[in-house]
């Protein structure tokens, strides 16, 4: 191979062009610098990629990488020194007389910041560093053209047509991508994409070492995992597998076409592309996509079904069941399934059935025997009480096999169309099951009899024993609804019963089971009361706490939709959520049953002198970023956006271990928005945590949840209630008083006495910075609650806030004032009033 375009153009270059800072090779004497106006650029022959120094983003930083060069925003494709940013521009990449790429960042050269660190060179032998068109940066003998090192293996987070990603056996070198921190920082971030080897081998992607979404193994044409690889026109893919390598590899049909494969800072694979007549990239396919990608999503022998028309995904695999029913209920699925009770596996009469249009599970423990048929394979299977599955293995291109499952079947899903087939084994009566549901009838007549005759006897005694527990319960519950004064009724409405019975997935509780798990709603039992009820402490009978929230009669909800967003608060599920557990109505009551958590609000520990030094600084910064993942949750993560609207101190709970909690999600989307502009006209909020767009004009936005979740930090920060008035401020809020300490830049005074040392000043101050952020004014200038989330993540600079919402004068204290009708004129006059 030929890419040197030999000395005599590069003198051409540097004595004719001697300020041109287009180069195409670094050498010796050639090295490449970085300046006040951009520096050097190395641009490759042909014009579609650029090396140089750039900063990403925001960064002040200076990298050295690989763009493209004809397009005008920055698109980078490698960096050389993620790890090791210089921060003023006095870098430059040169090559050593050992033949290394090393780069400096000053011209003291004794340790550079980053090096190729290839085999020294032979004496006489020079190295001279070159850009290909294709975006490799290749490091090679002047005069043998031996190649000592190129970027292509050592990807960072983009992949690029004919670059491999594998392990080269013989090296050993493992070639895999791996995210950039964010947009503005490439350090290593959290997602690698990689060839697992084992088993049969399989492309993942990882969070961490966790995988997150299988590509999955080689099926001959393709990844198993994704769809679009087989559709697309525009690139193929080629695999190797063999003693010296295990790679893949895509390529473009028509090379003037760009593409990148790229996985970002948030852990999607994306592949684009670009058109030279389009501005912009074209997303081609993003990975993980729907819940049915995330690796595991319906744990081990489940099966993954986007496409079902029921509203979970997930189901067992034939012959299996959930192993645990209620978290089933609750649409968690990642405990999986287990093997019906009283299967009969490993014995007589058992078989496989056959799955269709399947991604198999992961490969990676499988045994695999190749130069099997499929026939064969069966057979291999079932002489093995270990083996749950197999398939066919179309061993690289074209050669067949057989892969068989021993154990756990993690990550099954089903596809549309186009996936593969999967042969799963199971006993007798579920192998006749199977095939008459498939085929009509041929299960063996002496199961049919013998089913037919248990199913006749069983409903009998079933009948028996319902009749004579309805009567018994029927008095009792006429007994117990006398007790607790409500109206007692024959039976639920036939209305309402069809609706519990419409939803399955959410148990519906009998009023009587809450009267006697709440004592008859005693006051003693009575937790709280917000705008939207009251809540009491239960047990159920089995022993399990509960919390109830009686929802106030005066909601103007009908019982269809209330039906409806309980169905949707059912499927909101997030670790720093309060968990619902079920619903009951009875007439006019409608009721929530929450899990129940033993150590209260965040208002009981840090408005309380005694118990806030319960709560040091580090778990005050863990509460403050589970209350910003739980919003963040609600306003994109989850299905539909909700807006809160009353987040508070008090509506953040605390379980066992101090994980924070939020409580009354979607109970501002049940008391809709439509009562902010019809009969009720209320606005649903809290004096002291309110947006002013919201409180005086009603407008309400994710971005007045960011405003009441940087009232709230600022809180956790001072254990101050934001409407408390501090002795020697000017101003009648914390939020005044903390803006007033900001310009006097003694921010830190407002930090809580209690928090013993050893404190993290720099993370305090810059969570005061970040409560600031929120609480501006405008709310268009306040971050987003990902912006806050990354900002609490990572060390960027962080713009200076504006002038907080410090002038609104709040009524009343801490009262919620949801639960009165007050009209939104009168709100805003009380509010505008100071006191
Ligand atoms: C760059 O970083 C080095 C070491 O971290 C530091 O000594 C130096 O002062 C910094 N230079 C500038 C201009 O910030
Ligand atoms: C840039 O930073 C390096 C240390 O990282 C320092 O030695 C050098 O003097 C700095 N150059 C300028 C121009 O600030
Ligand atoms: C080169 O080697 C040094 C020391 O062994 C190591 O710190 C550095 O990360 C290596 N650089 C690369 C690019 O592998
Ligand atoms: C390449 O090798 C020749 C000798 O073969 C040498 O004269 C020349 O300086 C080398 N070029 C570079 C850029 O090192
Ligand atoms: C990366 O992983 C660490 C440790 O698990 C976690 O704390 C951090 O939030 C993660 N970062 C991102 C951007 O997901
Ligand atoms: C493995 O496959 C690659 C690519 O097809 C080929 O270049 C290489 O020679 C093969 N190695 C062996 C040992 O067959
Ligand atoms: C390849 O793509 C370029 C740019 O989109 C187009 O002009 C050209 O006709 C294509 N070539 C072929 C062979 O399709
Ligand atoms: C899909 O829905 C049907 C009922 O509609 C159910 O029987 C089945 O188990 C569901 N799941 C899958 C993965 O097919
Ligand atoms: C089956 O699995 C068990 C436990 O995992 C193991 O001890 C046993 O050796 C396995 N049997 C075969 C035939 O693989
Ligand atoms: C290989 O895979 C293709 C497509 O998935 C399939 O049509 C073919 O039957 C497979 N070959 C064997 C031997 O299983
Ligand atoms: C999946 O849904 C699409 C469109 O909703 C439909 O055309 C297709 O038949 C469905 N496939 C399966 C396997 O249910």
């Amino acid at each position: 191979m030929n890419f040197v375009p030999g000395i005599q153009y590069i003198l051409f270059q540097f004595l004719f062009l001697g300020l041109c800072t287009c180069l195409d090779t670094i050498s010796i004497t050639q090295p490449l610098r970085d300046g006040d106006g951009g520096g050097d650029v190395l641009v490759s022959n042909g014009d579609t990629f650029a090396l140089g120094f750039f900063s990403p983003g925001n960064s002040n930083y200076r990298y050295v990488g690989i763009w493209y060069h004809k397009i005008t925003e920055e698109t980078v494709v490698w960096v050389a020194n993620r790890d090791n940013p210089i921060n003023n521009t006095s870098g430059f990449l040169s090559i050593d007389t050992q033949g290394n790429l090393v780069l400096y960042d000053n011209n003291d050269q004794t340790v550079p910041v980053w090096s190729t660190n290839s085999s020294s060179l032979p004496t006489n032998e020079y190295a001279v560093a070159q850009l290909l068109n294709s975006g490799n940066l290749v490091l090679f003998q002047n005069e043998s053209k031996r190649l000592l090192w190129q970027s292509f293996d050592y990807p960072t987070d983009t992949m690029l047509p004919d670059m491999k990603l594998g392990i080269d056996r013989r090296t050993g070198l493992n070639r895999f991508l791996t995210s950039w921190k964010s947009a503005d920082d490439p350090r290593i971030g959290n997602y690698t994409l990689r060839i697992d080897p084992a088993g049969y081998p399989q492309l993942i992607l990882y969070d961490g070492q966790v995988p997150r979404f299988r590509a999955g193994h080689w099926n001959g044409i393709r990844l198993s995992g994704v769809l679009v690889f087989k559709m697309d026109p525009l690139y193929y893919d080629t695999y190797v597998n063999n003693e010296s390598e295990i790679s893949v590899m895509w390529s473009m049909y028509n090379i003037s076409i760009l593409s990148r494969l790229v996985v970002d800072a948030s852990g999607f694979v994306r592949r684009t592309v670009r058109y030279e007549q389009e501005r912009g990239w074209r997303e081609f396919t993003t990975s993980p996509e729907e819940p049915c990608d995330q690796y595991g999503h319906c744990g081990a022998f489940g099966l993954c079904d986007p496409n079902n028309t029921t509203e979970f995904e997930c189901a067992c695999l034939p012959g299996f069941e959930p192993k645990s029913r209620s978290e089933w209920n609750f649409r968690d699925g990642t405990h999986g399934c287990v093997r019906k009770p009283g299967s009969l596996i490993c014995s007589k009469g058992e078989g496989f059935v056959k799955l269709e249009n399947v991604k198999v599970p992961d490969t990676s423990k499988v045994v695999v025997i190749n130069g099997l048929s499929l026939e064969a394979c069966e057979k291999e299977c079932l002489r093995s009480c270990n083996c749950t599955a197999y398939a066919s293995a179309n061993i690289s291109e074209g050669g067949s096999g057989c892969i068989a499952w021993h154990g756990d079947l993690v990550d099954t899903r089903i596809f549309t169309a186009g996936g593969q087939d999967f042969y799963l084994r199971v006993d007798e009566l579920e192998l006749a099951q199977y095939a008459k549901k498939s085929k009509g009838s041929v299960a063996t007549k002496r199961i049919r009899i013998t089913m037919v005759v248990l199913g006749v006897i069983i409903f009998f005694i079933i009948t028996v024993i319902a009749c004579w527990f309805a009567k018994r319960k029927r008095k009792e519950h006429r007994k117990l609804l006398s007790n607790a004064n409500i109206t007692p009724q024959a039976s639920l409405p036939a209305e309402k019963l069809e609706e519990s019975r419409a939803r399955p997935d959410l148990p519906f509780f009998d009023i009587t089971t809450l009267i006697t798990a709440t004592d008859n709603f005693s006051v003693r039992n009575m937790l709280g009361q917000g705008g939207f009820g009251s809540v009491y402490k239960g047990q159920l009978v089995n022993g399990q706490e509960i919390a109830v929230k009686r929802l106030s009669k005066h909601s103007g909800q009908g019982m269809h939709e209330f039906m409806n967003e309980v169905t949707v608060i059912a499927k909101l599920q997030h670790r720093n959520l309060v968990r619902l557990l079920g619903y009951c109505i009875h007439e006019e009551e409608k009721m929530l049953l929450y899990e129940y958590l033993p150590n209260k609000s965040l208002d009981h520990f840090i408005f309380d002198v005694t118990k806030r030094a319960h709560l040091d600084w580090s778990r005050r910064f863990e509460i403050v970023n589970g209350i910003a993942r739980g919003i963040l949750y609600l306003h994109q993560d989850s299905r539909l956006k909700i807006i809160h609207r009353d987040l508070k101190a008090s509506n953040v709970l605390l379980d066992a271990s101090m994980n924070p909690k939020i409580s009354d999600f979607g109970m501002a989307k049940m008391f809709g928005e439509d009562q902010i502009q019809a009969n009720t006209r209320r606005v649903v909020g809290t004096y002291g945590y309110m947006a002013p767009e919201y409180a005086m004009q009603g407008l309400y936005s994710t971005k007045s949840d960011v405003f009441s979740f940087g009232v709230l930090l600022l809180e956790i920060i001072s254990s101050r209630k934001n409407t408390e008035c501090i002795n020697g401020s000017q101003f009648p809020n914390l939020i005044g008083h903390v803006w007033e300490l900001w310009n006097d830049g003694r921010v830190l005074d407002i930090v809580d006495p209690a928090l013993c040392h050893p404190l993290s000043t720099d993370e305090v101050s810059r969570c005061i910075h970040i409560g600031l952020l929120c609480v501006q004014e405008a709310a268009a200038q306040r971050p987003t609650m990902s912006d806050v989330i990354f900002m609490l993540a990572n060390e960027t600079p962080l713009p200076p806030p504006n002038t907080p919402a410090f002038t609104f004068h709040y009524a009343d204290s801490s009262k919620s004032i949801s639960g009165e009708a007050v009209s939104l004129n009168r709100v805003s006059i009380t509010a505008l009033e100071a006191r």
